[in-house]
C-alpha cells in the first residue's frame, strides 16, 4: 500500500528547515504533499503562487505541492489522506502543536499527526526571522534556498 502524508504549513516562504522536514518525511512516506495555507490571518508576504512555486522549483522527487484554504481535516479528506506531517524545533513548539493536533483530532478522528525534529541546524529558523533577516540585509544563504534568497532580495531591494 503505498504511503502517503500531508506536511501542511504557510510557507512564507519556505526554509532549508521546512526541505529538511521534507526530505526526511520521505523516508517515511512514498509521496508527500505539501499543502500551502492561504493563511490570510498572517498576511502572507508572497502570494500564494508565489509560495507554491518556491516549493515547486525545488523539484523533489515524490511531492506535489497544493494550496489550500479553510480547515486542514477538510483538505486532508477531499485528498483521502489519513496522517499528517509536523515539524517540531524546540519545547515552545510542543504547547501549540498539542493543541492543534487535539482540535483536528476532535474533528476527524481518521487523522493521525506525526511529529519529526526538525534538524538542530535550523532548529532556531522560521520564516519570519528570515524576512526581518533579508529585510535588514542580514545573510541568509545556506538557510533558504537560492532561487528563494533571489526573490526575497529583489523584494527588499
Ligand atoms: N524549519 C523552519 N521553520 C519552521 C519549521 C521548520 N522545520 N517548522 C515551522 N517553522 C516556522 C514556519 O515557517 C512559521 O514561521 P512564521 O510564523 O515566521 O511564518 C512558524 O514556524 C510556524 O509554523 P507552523 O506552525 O507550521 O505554522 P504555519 O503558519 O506555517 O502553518 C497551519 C499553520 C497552516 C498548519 C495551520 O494554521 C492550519 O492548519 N491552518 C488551517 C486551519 C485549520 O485547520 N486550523 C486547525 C484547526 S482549528
Amino acid at each position: 500500500m503505498t504511503k502517503i502524508a500531508v506536511y501542511p504549513g504557510s510557507f512564507d516562504p519556505v526554509t532549508n528547515g521546512h526541505i529538511s522536514i521534507i526530505k526526511r518525511a520521505l523516508r517515511v512516506f512514498d509521496h508527500l504533499i505539501v499543502a500551502v495555507s492561504q493563511s490570510d490571518p498572517k498576511k502572507p508576504f508572497f502570494t500564494i503562487e508565489e509560495r507554491c512555486d518556491f516549493i515547486k522549483s525545488l523539484d523533489l522527487k515524490n511531492v506535489i505541492v497544493k494550496p489550500f484554504d479553510g480547515l486542514l481535516v477538510n483538505f486532508c479528506k477531499t485528498e483521502n489522506v489519513q496522517v499528517m506531517v509536523r515539524g517540531l524545533r524546540a519545547v515552545s513548539d510542543f504547547d501549540y502543536e498539542f493543541q492543534l493536533a487535539l482540535a483536528n483530532r476532535r474533528m476527524d478522528r481518521d487523522i493521525e499527526t506525526i511529529f519529526l525534529m526538525t534538524d538542530y541546524k535550523y532548529s532556531y529558523l522560521s520564516s519570519s526571522l528570515i524576512k526581518d533577516m533579508a529585510k535588514f540585509k542580514g545573510n541568509i544563504e545556506g538557510l533558504v534556498p537560492v532561487h528563494v534568497n533571489k526573490a526575497l532580495q529583489e523584494r527588499f531591494s
